[in-house]
């Protein structure tokens, strides 16, 4: 049949399917989200989606052998842990990221530092000899890793069934494009084709394979949400790409916890893995400064210490500036809110600036305690003594609540050599070590006649 081509609309938020244009998805319920995309009929759509795998028959559940450990090991710590102990063979991993900040090294470095295993690294991005030069820079050995420059889907998976790889990586997929589809490479019906071949190849084959994919301005994979359900994990790097740190959040993982974080910092070789976080906390001050607060958060299952930093000044015009690095700026409102209305602090005329130190972004309701301490320590410039430490939620009314998990978060702040914690005087407080002086706040009032005694 002669092949005939027409438009189809997709929604760039969820990547559903329509006819003609609609200005509200009805699918996702988003707006202005449709684009055009060409696509020919007569030869079979999508035919990953249609061709049926190695044929299995139903099995009852109790005869599936799960015996065998399926999980490889990368060497690399903070990577394994992220994915639940290794990569499962056979999965999909989509790695996120905006351009810049360290999809590519990190995933060169993978093979690099796992010379037994046998990996084919398709770059769609970069020539060989720009991978050389990268793997050149990171160092390493390449004994067992294959560079393939190429971008046709169909090529790349023949290659692949050829090779059999241990470990595969696709660097990305907005570049790859498969012949079943005819719109251009990094379009939605490009990018669903790229990643449903690949899902088959993956689990026909037991082949882990790391996907790389960008990040569109909204902050989400760019082709659609639809990847984020085609693919087994979701990882995302974040990160301020000016700063060193990069942090790696597990978004979605079948197969492991999805409260888990990884941290890196770039360096003139590559990434390294950063074990312990709290070391972002380094001082790069001297003593004695105002506006900064530490905060005893918790970011998924790790705690970690990290510094809030505040600057308030009279405002320079009628509209007093509130600006929030790292933090929900209607938070940092609402905070403001609280100390002028419980505590009677007049902030109404200032300009408040808060920034979260490495570029962290943070959303533990754990940092509230810190973050008010900061802005009062910058509005009346008294410097809080750098071995006290905060964790502790506000409420609307001035009530200082407590958080999850404060015995952990009490023994990480000792750990690091604080001598005073404040927590709420609310809550189960069982299991909170000794060796730290724990102080029990009931309101930010209560707060600040302790915090500002003398002073
Ligand atoms: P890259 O991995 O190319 O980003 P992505 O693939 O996510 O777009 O990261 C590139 C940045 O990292 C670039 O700004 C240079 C920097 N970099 C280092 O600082 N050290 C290194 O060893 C490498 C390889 C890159
Ligand atoms: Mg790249």
């Amino acid at each position: 049949m002669a092949n005939k081509v027409k438009s189809v609309w997709f929604c760039t938020s969820c990547g559903n399917e329509s006819s003609k244009w609609m200005g509200k998805c009805p699918a996702c319920g988003e707006w202005n989200t449709m684009v055009e995309e060409t696509v020919a009929t007569g030869k079979r759509q999508n035919q990953s989606a249609n061709v049926p795998g190695k044929s299995q028959k139903p099995m009852p559940l109790s005869e599936i052998d799960s015996s065998k450990e399926s999980r490889i090991s990368l060497n690399n710590n903070e990577f394994d842990r992220i994915l639940g102990g290794g990569i499962v063979e056979g999965s999909l991993v989509l790695i996120g990221g905006e351009p810049g900040i360290g999809k590519s090294t990190l995933s060169l470095q993978i093979p690099l530092m796992c010379p037994e295993l046998k990996t084919l690294y398709v770059t769609g991005e970069e020539s060989a000899r720009q991978v050389k030069l990268r793997a050149a820079r990171i160092g390493g050995t390449d004994s067992n890793c294959l560079i393939y420059s190429e971008t046709l889907m169909e090529n790349i998976l023949a290659e692949a069934r050829g090779i059999m790889p241990d470990l595969m990586i696709v660097d990305s997929v907005q570049t790859m494009f498969s012949q079943n589809v005819e719109s251009s490479p990094g379009s939605i019906s490009q990018i669903k084709e790229t990643a449903a071949q690949l899902l088959r190849f993956a689990k026909e084959t037991g082949v882990p394979v790391i996907l790389i994919g960008h990040i569109t301005k909204e902050g989400s994979i760019a082709g659609p949400k639809i990847l984020e359900h085609i693919v087994d994990v979701v990882l995302q790097f974040e990160g301020d790409n000016r700063g060193t740190y990069r942090l790696l959040r597990s978004i979605k993982n079948r197969f492991g916890s999805t409260s888990e974080l990884a941290v890196f910092e770039m360096t003139g070789k590559g990434l390294r893995e950063v074990s312990n976080p709290s070391e972002m906390l380094i001082p790069m001050h001297d003593e004695n400064l105002s506006g900064v607060a530490v905060s005893a958060m918790l970011d998924g299952t790790r705690p970690f210490l990290i510094e809030v930093q505040s600057l308030v000044s009279s405002a320079a015009y009628g509209t007093p500036q509130r600006s929030a690095t790292g933090f929900d700026v209607r938070r940092l409102n609402m905070l403001l809110a609280v100390l002028e209305k419980r505590a009677g602090f007049k902030l109404g005329v200032k300009d408040v600036f808060l920034n979260m130190a490495g570029g962290l972004k943070v959303n533990d309701p754990a940092c509230d305690l810190a973050i008010i301490c900061a802005v009062l320590s910058s509005n009346f410039d008294f410097a809080i003594p750098s071995d006290v430490c905060f964790a502790g939620e506000v409420g609307l009314s001035g009530e200082i609540r407590p958080v999850s998990q404060t015995d952990r978060r009490v023994t990480e702040a000792r750990r690091l050599g604080f001598k005073r914690i404040f927590i709420s005087s609310f809550g189960n407080t069982d299991n909170i070590p000794e060796g730290i002086e724990v102080i029990r706040v009931a309101d930010v009032p209560a707060l600040c006649r302790i915090l500002f005694k003398g002073n």
